[in-house]
């Protein structure tokens, strides 16, 4: 299968499907950039979308071991990269924003969004992102760490990964990073910049570096 040119208005679609005329590139970026909008396009344009989308899911999931389940809008400018045994799957209502990297293993509930620019590796254990989580622009998280005995160096040593698990309605903000072995109980919220080193409980607010509770959600 070939990689459609996402870019700009695709060739290989119907005239029909282009109602965008001019506008189709910066629509797509639009969506690119701000997925959720793809929940709330007017039908004439959703059906345009919606072939778009297609097109790029069937070749993801024809090139990577990429399971979708429902309606889901990943963007053709976000990397998403799952070998066989490092699966990623994908659930109804969720979204993936241009310039997110993902590699699997990871498990993505119904109605996440991951915005543009965040970085998700699943190490070898894997991440769990339960229903509903926001996760803002930029955010990091990285399951495994490279040992680092001053034996040999570090580029020969291999890594350990625990996994990540973030639960249900969980909103990080931007540039949180998360490390390897961390869980974030349901409804926790995280502010912008924080690094999270240590779980945290459901409902809990908690920011800084590292990352500490600073109030319960009401
Ligand atoms: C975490 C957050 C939601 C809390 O907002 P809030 O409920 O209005 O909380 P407050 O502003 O009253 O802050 C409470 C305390 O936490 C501190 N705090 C808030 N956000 C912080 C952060 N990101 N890092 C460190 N400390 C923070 C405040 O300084 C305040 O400290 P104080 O009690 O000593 O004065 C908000 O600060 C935040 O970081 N939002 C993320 C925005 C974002 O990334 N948006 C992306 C859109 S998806």
């Amino acid at each position: 299968m070939t990689r459609p040119d996402n870019a700009s208005q695709n060739p290989e679609l119907p005239a029909a499907a282009h109602p965008q005329g001019k506008y189709e590139a910066q629509q797509k970026q639009r969506l690119n950039y701000m997925p959720w909008l793809y929940w709330s396009l007017k039908p004439k344009l959703k059906a345009w979308a919606q072939a778009w989308q297609a097109q790029w899911q069937a070749y993801l999931t024809d090139m990577e071991t990429v399971h979708i389940e429902g309606e889901v809008f990943i963007s053709p400018e976000a990397q998403l990269f799952a070998e066989p045994g490092r699966a990623i799957h994908i659930r109804d209502g969720s979204f993936i924003g241009a310039n997110a990297v993902l590699h699997g293993p990871i498990d993505i509930g119904r109605k996440v969004g991951i915005n543009h620019h965040c970085q998700i590796d699943g190490g070898k254990k894997g991440i769990v992102i339960g229903d509903e989580c926001r996760i803002a622009a930029y955010c990091s998280l990285i399951a495994f760490n490279h040992r680092y005995d001053m034996a040999m160096p570090i580029s020969e040593q291999g890594i350990n990964s625990k996994g990540i698990t973030l639960g249900k309605d969980i909103w990080l903000g931007t540039h949180t990073a998360v490390v390897d072995g961390v869980t974030i109980g349901d409804k926790a919220v995280v502010g912008m910049r924080s690094v999270v080193t240590k779980d945290i409980a459901a409902n809990t607010v908690a920011a800084g570096n590292p990352a500490k509770s600073i109030k319960q959600r009401p």
